[in-house]
């Protein structure tokens, strides 16, 4: 049995069936999911396209809310945007958040097809979903593979230094547990940066943040394990991905 990294969703091991997936968009898709799902959402859908979200928003009705992004931005008609400060303090909306981002949403329900059973993974909680996905790995007796979203299909800085915080994780537990060399480079990246934020701020997501003056949500999600909340995807039907705390 091995822990594995896809640096994005077209490495090698991402299209491979794993007993354990952890799908990693820290900025920003992933850290906003575990924040809806703390302050009170009972569940997320995530999907790809804008279109469909706003027909899943609109047939669900009441006790719905509709977020995502483009570009970094609310789309027309969005209830909310994609930063997880929008889901800090303070009650949700409704119970229900349907959630559309440019590669995180799409990663979740490309990942839902390959692997058993689907974990949501950022820094805010990365110890405890580090170790819902090893408990799981030992029920099941195999492999982890940490997804990382990436930006547009393309390797990022800020998703490959939080799987490297993950694989490291993950070794304490699944000590038996082979380390890919995928997994290994993203331990050195780790090893690269004195801090996570220094990690983050030196990808393509930061830089594209920082553009949009959301610099912010960059800090927000570089802090590790302060949320206890680990999301998985419970079903995935018609490329909807249902996301509920574990
Ligand atoms: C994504 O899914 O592409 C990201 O979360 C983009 C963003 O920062 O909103």
């Amino acid at each position: 049995m091995r822990i594995d990294v896809a640096f994005t969703p077209a490495a090698d091991g991402a299209g491979e069936p794993a007993a354990v997936a952890i799908v990693i968009d820290v900025l920003r898709a992933t850290t906003t999911i575990t924040c809806a799902l703390e302050q009170g959402y009972r569940r997320v859908l995530a999907c790809g396209e804008l279109d469909d979200a706003r027909a899943l928003a609109r047939r669900l009705g009441e006790g719905t809310v509709l977020a995502g992004e483009r570009a970094c931005v609310k789309p027309e008609g969005f209830d909310l945007g994609n930063s997880p400060r929008e889901f800090t303090g303070g009650d949700p909306l409704g119970e229900t958040l349907v959630l559309t981002t440019t590669n995180g949403t799409r990663a979740i329900v490309a990942a839902a097809a390959h692997a058993q059973s689907v974990l949501i993974g950022s820094l805010v909680n990365l110890t405890p979903c580090a170790a819902a996905a090893a408990k799981l790995a030992r029920q099941l007796q195999g492999d982890v593979l940490v997804q990382c979203a990436g930006v547009k299909g393309r390797f990022t800085m800020d998703d490959a230094y939080t799987a490297g915080r993950y694989v490291t994780e993950l070794a304490v537990w699944l000590s038996e547990w082979e380390r890919s060399d995928a997994a290994r480079a993203a331990e050195a990246i780790v090893a690269g940066f004195p801090s996570a934020g220094d990690g983050l701020a030196a990808s393509q997501s930061a830089r594209n943040l920082r553009a949009a003056e959301l610099y912010d949500d960059v800090r927000f999600c570089a802090r590790e394990s302060v949320v206890d909340v680990v999301a998985r995807v419970g079903d995935l039907d018609a490329g909807v991905a249902l996301i509920e705390p574990v």
